[in-house]
């Protein structure tokens, strides 16, 4: 009987579902008359999203209809009328500018136009998208400057603009952006300075990799301290390392990795409360700076890379004590001395995955815990140093000689 009366009224709600009028808002439809314009016709390929948007039926009516099968969702809205509040295109390989469009929507919390060719310059009304929260804009060929309109979407949540042309500086507006957490502008041309993002609150992610940013804003609190990750990878920042990591609380991840960053890795990172995940490899760092005494310990640090820099002195006993330390590459550096004994047995007891240390002056014996290490157990490697023996019957040993006793006695770095 219950079940009966589920059924009725399930029916009777599909009834009156099929009964409401469901049109869309007629600045909705022009809206999307005009997205549509503005991509290529021969881009729009059969099958895709934009080859079933036919404007002969209502764009949110097309339940059962053939019609607008995909790339829109609407939702019901007051006074009868439906308004568009996603969009989200396939990766047809859509091409076109949307430099001129006027982008009314309204209702829109969704722009997802990831992973296709559109190109030109992204619109400044971008800004007319008012409930905006998810911006993907990824894995396209939009060029010229992030519109500074785009700091006045009070909702946005998510931006992605990586993997595209995009050039100039990047515009001081973001730091509006009062409820942003993701920002991913990595992939771009981006140059100048990265600007002051401080009142940022919500922000876990910022990934701004792989772009030609010179400088970051000297202001210490210029960066959102609520950062989980910060990824500036591959840009062309220079100087000593920035200081604006160490208020940070939440920090777990950091990739400063591939700029011209010089002078002395200091203490106060590697002790940093919450960092999990260092990376500072192929900077031009020429010491690690430890405050003898100090007590405190990096304790979450994972994973701790600092290869391909010009490092000097010995290898640093403290990484050793990192609690949780399962990573450590100190690769092709000016390291010299031998192999501290708490690297051997981090390794032997399986503390360690991974310990690369080829490509330096280390001399001395292999440490004991080492050499009875099988094959597979670790990722270890210690060729291209000045060892006196490392034979290849060890697997650290194998895939590169060590350095020849002229390269050794000649350019062995002096122990400050
Ligand atoms: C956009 O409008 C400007 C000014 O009317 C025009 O010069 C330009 O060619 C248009 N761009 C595109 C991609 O339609
Ligand atoms: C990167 O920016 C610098 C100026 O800071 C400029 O000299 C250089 O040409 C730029 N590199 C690229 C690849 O755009
Ligand atoms: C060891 O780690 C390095 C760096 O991630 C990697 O390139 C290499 O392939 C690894 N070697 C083995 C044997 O897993």
């Amino acid at each position: 009987m219950k079940q009966l009366h589920f059924l009725i009224s399930s029916f009777s709600s599909f009834l009156f579902f099929l009964l409401v009028n469901t049109t869309t808002h007629p600045r909705d439809i022009e809206a999307l008359k005009e997205l549509k314009q503005s991509i290529d016709l021969k881009s729009i390929t059969p099958g895709s999203c934009l080859s079933s948007w036919d404007f002969s039926v209502d764009p949110c009516d097309h339940i059962f209809s053939d019609h607008f099968t995909c790339g829109i969702r609407c939702d019901y809205s007051h006074a009868g009328l439906s308004r568009v509040t996603e969009i989200g295109l396939d990766s047809a390989g859509y091409s076109g500018s949307l430099t001129n469009i006027t982008l009314l929507f309204p209702y829109l919390h969704t722009l997802d136009l990831s992973d296709n060719s559109l190109s030109g310059s992204l619109p400044e009304t971008i800004s007319n998208l008012i409930r905006l929260r998810r911006l993907s804009l990824s894995k396209n060929a939009f060029s010229d400057s992030i519109p500074t309109s785009i700091g006045s979407l009070p909702y946005l949540e998510e931006l992605y603009l990586d993997d595209n042309q995009l050039s100039g500086s990047i515009p001081s507006s973001l730091n509006k952006l009062s409820h942003i957490k993701d920002i991913q502008i990595q992939q771009n041309k981006l140059s100048g300075e990265l600007p002051f993002l401080g009142s940022l609150k919500n922000v876990c992610s910022l990934d701004v990799s792989d772009n030609n940013i010179s400088s970051i804003s000297t202001n210490p609190y210029s960066l959102p301290i609520s950062l989980i990750s910060f990824l500036m990878r591959n840009n062309n920042i220079k100087g000593g390392l920035p200081r604006h990591f160490l208020h940070m609380e939440y920090l777990e991840v950091l990739d400063l990795s591939y700029n011209e960053l010089t002078g002395a890795i200091t203490w106060e990172i590697l002790e940093h409360p919450s960092l999990q995940q260092i990376s500072l490899s192929h900077n031009r760092f020429s010491a690690i700076k430890w405050l003898s005494g100090s007590k405190k310990r990096g304790k979450e640090l994972i994973a701790v890379d600092l290869s391909y820099n010009e490092i000097n002195g010995l290898l640093p006993k403290f990484l050793a004590d990192l609690p949780k330390l399962s990573a450590l590459s100190l690769e092709h550096n000016r390291f010299t001395g031998m192999i501290p004994s708490g690297y051997a047995h981090k390794v032997a007891t399986a503390s360690f995955q991974r310990l690369l240390l080829g490509g330096n002056y280390l001399f001395g014996p292999i440490p004991g815990p080492l050499k009875s290490m099988k094959p597979g157990s670790a990722n270890v490697s210690l060729v291209d140093n000045c060892l006196y023996t490392c034979p290849g019957t060890f697997f650290f040993c194998q895939g590169g000689q060590q350095k020849s006793l002229i390269q050794c006695k000649n350019l062995r770095p002096k122990v400050p």
